[in-house]
């Protein structure tokens, strides 16, 4: 498959702690590292490394961490000739706090914010080459609703993962392709009280939910629809050390797998999200295409 990732890049700051802080209360940490993240470029490295053919269309500062990583990219088989530079902001950057396994993340967007349409439309080639454009919410919206618009018009498969979650047009729900929120994603997007429950979101997406839905449930696995009725994958049992990432490496793995029937893809990208927490940090538990067929084989 030929996937474009519209979307983010970040250097991610990762911090480890037995416990988060509450506001105002200092504690100590467990460990630190400066690893490679935004949702987009893990996407695209996900999808890269499960065999699909994958170029980027994001932008980073004119600094150091910009230039790492689009080498960084460049390294997994990314085309990055789509990365702008922008001059004067910094490349984006992300707090990401885990605990227990679980993370919270602050983003400061830095050049992600800075992508604009035009440099959308400078890179047509890449709109035309692809089979399936996958775009999500770590740059400006226009950018967004005009990658959504351009899908469409030359026939492309959309996925819009609305991470993180923000009000959308109705073109955006509209038409998509498949739309993959998590469950607070979910929530949020359609409305739901603010102290819902997952069960609450069970039952809207079966009353209410279409053809172009996947909802990620974490370890529970993925809601999804299929000719009409909604259907649940399993998660896959493994023992989890850091969720960071999971949900971009669905989204990377339903793109490079969108050829399958839906059924299988869903059941390929849920099983490499649950590789992918496995290990530390964004992209360390990403697996390659041949530990993907392993694992699922050798799972019962
Ligand atoms: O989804 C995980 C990613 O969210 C992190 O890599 C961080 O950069 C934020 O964009």
């Amino acid at each position: 498959m030929n996937v474009l990732v519209i979307g983010s890049i970040n250097t991610d700051f990762v911090v480890e702690s037995n416990i988060l802080p509450e506001l105002g209360e200092t504690v100590f940490g467990q460990d630190f590292a400066m690893l490679s993240g935004g949702k987009g470029a893990n996407q695209a490295v996900a999808a890269s490394r499960l065999g699909a053919s994958v170029a980027m269309i994001a932008a980073v500062g004119d600094d150091e961490m910009g230039r790492r990583e689009t080498k960084l990219l460049k390294q997994e088989n990314i085309d990055t000739t789509g990365i702008h530079i922008k001059i004067g902001v910094p490349t984006g950057v992300a707090v990401v706090n885990v605990s227990q396994g679980d993370n919270c993340i602050i983003v400061v967007s830095g050049a992600n914010a800075a992508l604009t349409v035009d440099d959308i439309r400078n890179q047509q080639d890449k709109i035309l080459a692809a089979d399936v454009i996958l775009c999500s919410l770590e740059i400006p919206l226009e950018c967004v609703v005009y990658a959504c618009r351009q899908a469409y018009k030359y026939g492309k498969h959309f996925i819009l993962n609305p991470a993180p979650a923000q009000d959308l047009p109705d073109e955006l729900l509209a038409t998509p392709t498949i739309l993959t929120p998590n469950l607070i994603e979910y929530a949020q997007i359609f409305g739901l009280p603010e102290n819902s429950q997952a069960a609450d979101v069970v039952h809207h997406f079966k009353q209410y939910s279409q053809e172009n839905m996947a909802i990620t449930c974490g370890r529970h696995g993925v809601l999804y629809h299929q000719h009409g009725y909604a259907q649940r994958q399993s998660g896959f049992k493994v023992n989890t050390v850091d969720s960071t990432g999971a949900g971009d490496t669905f989204n990377g793995a339903l793109a490079a797998f969108f050829d399958m029937p839906r059924r299988e893809a869903v059941r390929h990208a849920t099983a490499a999200a649950a590789l992918s927490v496995t290990r530390k940090g964004a992209r360390n538990g990403m697996p390659f295409i041949e530990e993907l067929k392993r694992f699922i084989q050798e799972y019962q």
